[in-house]
């Protein structure tokens, strides 16, 4: 008769503590700080398999999973987990959410939304592009202050508003005006996002452009390459300003125009991964030192000095086009002994940029601050009605 009772209320618990076990996360709550370091290691190894190189000094998912950051904080939602592939500006962008999306779904999904899990993957990747600088000043250090508890947008990971994607082809007034009305971010604040583009490259069959805008791959044994790293090359590229020709680049009956370091018309596709291609800019980076205006606005061919009001991009020119509002920021960030305040602005910057979720931004909660997942036998309390620390 005991034995009975005991094999019946053993089977009571079971099922309640079984009922209790499939309560899980909804994933539009704040995920536990398990998951999410899960989700980081995942991702970690996700941009290490990726590789463009058997060393692993070259990884493309670095670049690809920040850009893809950016273009999710976009728009009406902010960063929601929804992107809208069928816009032109967001062309590329598939190979990176593709695979996140196969992750997230298998394995993610009733722990978290796929907007946290799209920003765990970006701030994973700048983690990487900073782990082998040596001094810990340049790394990114801020994973303690990054925020989760994202909503998705009803439709992620597809969009189908017609968002305003920055453009690679405005001028000052164009980008800073983006990014106000976006972000409502000051020019300083402009400055020290875009230097993001120390990461990665375009391609021509993305974006109508083609290379990098730091220099060349060149390799130091065992270190990243440079368009894997986080760094203030950019700001040198554009405040030493070489000499910088407008080429006109043709992709599937896209016409667009580029920046490039070298004055012969080199075809930069073929050189692609080498360190032969030229260094790239476009007009939405130049700007931020030179003020000039657009000559044709779907080409972005700019109004040169041979033209009545147009301007020379030289700086040592007597026609030289005027400077940026931007400039003397970017002077600054170029500076070998202000790189760590860059990393600093930066880091704050891109925080705040990944925490623009409209839906719900009160409800983000900082990475130091998750909850670690309640045991077996807190849930049960719980059910029960007892006060649970962490749940
Ligand atoms: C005026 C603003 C901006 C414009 C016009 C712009 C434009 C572009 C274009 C045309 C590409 C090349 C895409 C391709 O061919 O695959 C690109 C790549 C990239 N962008 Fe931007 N961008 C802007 C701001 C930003 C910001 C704010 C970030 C990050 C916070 C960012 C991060 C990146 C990264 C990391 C890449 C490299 C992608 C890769 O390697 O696949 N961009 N951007």
């Amino acid at each position: 008769m005991v034995g009975v009772r005991i094999i019946t209320l053993v089977t009571i618990l079971t099922l309640i503590l079984s009922t209790v076990e499939s309560v899980k996360r909804r994933k539009e709550d704040v995920p536990f700080k398990e998951d999410v370091d899960h989700a980081f290691n995942v991702v970690r190894s996700m941009i290490d398999e990726n590789a463009n190189n058997t060393d692993k000094t070259d990884l493309p998912f670095i670049g690809g999973l920040v850009r893809l950051s950016f273009h999710d904080c976009i728009g009406a939602g902010g960063c929601d987990g929804c992107i809208n592939h069928t816009l032109i500006d967001n062309a590329g962008l598939k190979t990176y959410s593709d695979k996140l999306d196969k992750e997230y779904d298998a394995n993610f999904r009733d722990l978290m939304s796929r907007a946290d899990f799209y920003m765990i993957a970006a701030i994973s990747a700048i983690e990487k592009s900073t782990s082998d600088i040596e001094d810990k000043k340049f790394r990114f250090t801020r994973r303690r202050d990054f925020k989760l508890g994202r909503k998705s947008c009803p439709t992620s990971p597809a969009e189908n508003k017609p968002n305003v994607i920055a453009n690679s082809l405005w001028n000052i007034d164009d980008v800073l005006q983006f990014f106000r009305s976006n972000f409502s971010y000051t020019d300083n604040q402009i400055v020290a996002l875009m230097g993001a583009h120390s990461l990665g490259r375009a391609r021509i069959e993305n974006s109508g452009i083609e290379g990098r805008w730091v220099k060349s791959p060149s390799r130091e044994k065992g270190k990243l390459l440079p368009g894997s790293v986080l760094s203030n090359e950019y700001y040198k590229t554009l405040a030493n300003r070489p000499e910088w020709f407008q080429k006109i680049r043709s992709f599937n009956g896209l016409t667009k125009t580029q920046w490039e370091n070298r004055k012969e018309d080199i075809d930069s596709v073929t050189l692609r991964g080498t360190p032969d291609q030229p260094n790239m800019l476009t007009n939405s980076d130049l700007c931020l030192v030179s003020n000039f205006t657009l000559n044709n606005h779907s080409t972005g061919e700019i109004k040169t000095s041979n033209m009545t009001d147009g301007c020379n991009i030289a700086f040592n020119s007597s026609q030289s086009c005027p400077v940026s509002p931007t400039f003397e920021r970017v002077k600054y960030y170029a500076k070998d002994q202000n790189r760590a305040r860059w990393v600093a602005d930066f880091s704050e910057i891109f925080l705040h940029m990944t925490e623009r979720n409209v839906i719900d931004r009160r409800a983000l909660i900082k990475y130091s601050e998750l909850k670690k997942r309640p045991t077996r036998f807190e849930r049960y309390l719980y059910m029960m009605g007892g006060p649970i620390r962490g749940f």
